[in-house]
C-alpha cells in the first residue's frame, strides 16, 4: 500500500485531545461572527463559512462513525451536500445546508458519535490499513486543520473582523541580515515522506532526486521589492493592493486599511506574477524539489505558523533557526510558489481516496510549498505539497526566486 506511520499508535486519550483542540480552534476563528456573517458569499472562489462548518462535521461523519465504526449518517443526504467534488465552490451557498443552531447540534452530534466510535475501535491490531497507526485519525485532523485556513481566506474580505485572540508575538521577531542567496550544491537529494509521521499519499513514494548546483533567496520576497516590479512593468498588484492617491500603496484585508509594509513577505500573488517577478528580478521560480531540498532540516516549531498572529513575520525572522542550506522562514509566514506541476511521483499509489490528489494531478495546477501564517503547525512539513490553479490569488501565497549557477 506504500504507506508507512510509526508501528505505535497514538493513545486514544491524545486523539480525542486533538480532534478537540481541533474543534476549539474553528470554533476561536467564528467566535466573532453572527449567523448571517456564517451564511454570506463574499467569494464565488470560496464557500460561506457555514458550508464549511458543515462539511468539516460531515467528512468527520463519513470517515471515523460511517467508516471506522460501520454506524448509519444522521441525516442520511448530507454527504451530497458536503463533497467538495460535487459541489464547485459558487453554487454552495444555494444549497439545503445546515445553518445556525441545527449546524452546531450535527457538529456536536457528530463529535460525540466519533468519540464513542474511538472508544471500541482496536488501533494496535488494525488489520485495515486506515486504522493503523490512527491514520484516519491524523487524516481528519489534518481536514479540520486545513479548512481552518481556507475560512481565513475569506475571512480576510470580511468588512469587520476583529480576532478572538491574537498572538503578537511573529510580528514582533527580530528581523537578520545576511546573503540575497544561499548556494545549495549539486547532488542527489532524498524527495518525499520519510515515513516517520502522517503524510498525504501525494508525498509518496519518497525518491531521488539529482539536482545541479543552484541559489536560493535566502527570505521571502517583500511587498517592497514586489511594488517595484508593479511599478516597473506596470503588473496587476497583489489581491488587496489599492492605490493610497499619493503614489504609494495600502492594503485591505479583515476590514482594516493600512499603509503597505515593505518589509513584510508580499502575500495574495498568483503564480503568473510569482514567475514575472522572477524573471524582472532576474531570477526564476526554484522547482519542488530544489524548494524541498533548501528547506532541509527547517523547523516549524520556530515560524510564523498556526494563524494567530493573522499576517506574516517580518522578511528576514527567525533566522536562529535556518535550513541546513541557510535559508530562513521557508516554513510559515506564506506559501512559496515554485515552478512545478503538481504531479504524481514517481511509483504513487492513492490512499485513502482519489479525490484527495490523483484527481488534481497534471498541468493544471502549481505546486506551493512551506504553509503560511494561516497553517495550523501540525498540517506543515518540508514534504507537503500544496496545489492550487495559477490564477488563484485568495491563497496565502508568495515566494521566494531560485537561480542557475555555473
Ligand atoms: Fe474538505
Amino acid at each position: 500500500m506504500g504507506i508507512a506511520l510509526p508501528a505505535e499508535a497514538p493513545p486514544k486519550e491524545r486523539i480525542a485531545e486533538r480532534l478537540a483542540e481541533a474543534r476549539e480552534r474553528t470554533m476561536l476563528l467564528i467566535e466573532p461572527l453572527d449567523d448571517e456573517q456564517l451564511n454570506r458569499v463574499y467569494s464565488p472562489l470560496l464557500s460561506p463559512l457555514a458550508w464549511d462548518l458543515g462539511h468539516i462535521a460531515n467528512f468527520e461523519e463519513e470517515w471515523l462513525v460511517r467508516r471506522v465504526g460501520g454506524l448509519e449518517p444522521m441525516h442520511g443526504e448530507l454527504a451530497r451536500l458536503y463533497d467538495a467534488i460535487e459541489n464547485p465552490r459558487a453554487g454552495r451557498n444555494e444549497l439545503p445546508i445546515l445553518r445556525g443552531g441545527e449546524l452546531r447540534s450535527y457538529m456536536r452530534g457528530v463529535r460525540a458519535r466519533t468519540l464513542e466510535v474511538l472508544e471500541g475501535v482496536d488501533l494496535d491490531a488494525a488489520a485495515d490499513p486506515l486504522l493503523r497507526g490512527g491514520f484516519v485519525y491524523e487524516m481528519l485532523l489534518a481536514h479540520e486543520h486545513q479548512h481552518g485556513e481556507t475560512m481565513l481566506q475569506l475571512l480576510q474580505m470580511f468588512e469587520r473582523y476583529e480576532p478572538a485572540r491574537r498572538d503578537p508575538g511573529p510580528a514582533a521577531e527580530p528581523v537578520s541580515v545576511g546573503p540575497e542567496m544561499v548556494r545549495i550544491e549539486a547532488g542527489e537529494v532524498e524527495i518525499g515522506d520519510r515515513g516517520q509521521g502522517f503524510a498525504y499519499d501525494n508525498e509518496r513514494p519518497r525518491h531521488a532526486v539529482r539536482l545541479d548546483a543552484y541559489e536560493i533567496d535566502r527570505v521571502p520576497v517583500k511587498n517592497g521589492e514586489f511594488a517595484r516590479f508593479v511599478e516597473e512593468t506596470g503588473a496587476p498588484p497583489p489581491k488587496y493592493w489599492e492605490r493610497d492617491g499619493e503614489g504609494g500603496w495600502v492594503r485591505t484585508v479583515m476590514g482594516e486599511t493600512k499603509e503597505l509594509d515593505p518589509l513584510l513577505p508580499v502575500v495574495h500573488v498568483d503564480w503568473h506574477g510569482a514567475d514575472a517577478f522572477a524573471r524582472w528580478a532576474g531570477k526564476r521560480l526554484p522547482t519542488e524539489p530544489e524548494w524541498e531540498a533548501a528547506a532541509r532540516g527547517a523547523d516549524p516549531a520556530r515560524a510564523n505558523l498556526d494563524q494567530l498572529a493573522f499576517g506574516c513575520a517580518p522578511a528576514g525572522a527567525y533566522a536562529d533557526s535556518p535550513a541546513d542550506g541557510g535559508a530562513v522562514q521557508m516554513l510559515g509566514d506564506v506559501w512559496e510558489w515554485t515552478s512545478s506541476d503538481f504531479t504524481a511521483y514517481p511509483g504513487f499509489e492513492a490512499f485513502p481516496y482519489a479525490e484527495y490528489s490523483e484527481v488534481f494531478f497534471g498541468p493544471g495546477h502549481k505546486v506551493l510549498r512551506g504553509g503560511s501564517w494561516a497553517t495550523r503547525r501540525d498540517v506543515i512539513r518540508t514534504t507537503f505539497r500544496n496545489w492550487d490553479l495559477p490564477e488563484r490569488s485568495q491563497i496565502f501565497a508568495g515566494l521566494r526566486c531560485a537561480r542557475d549557477v555555473g
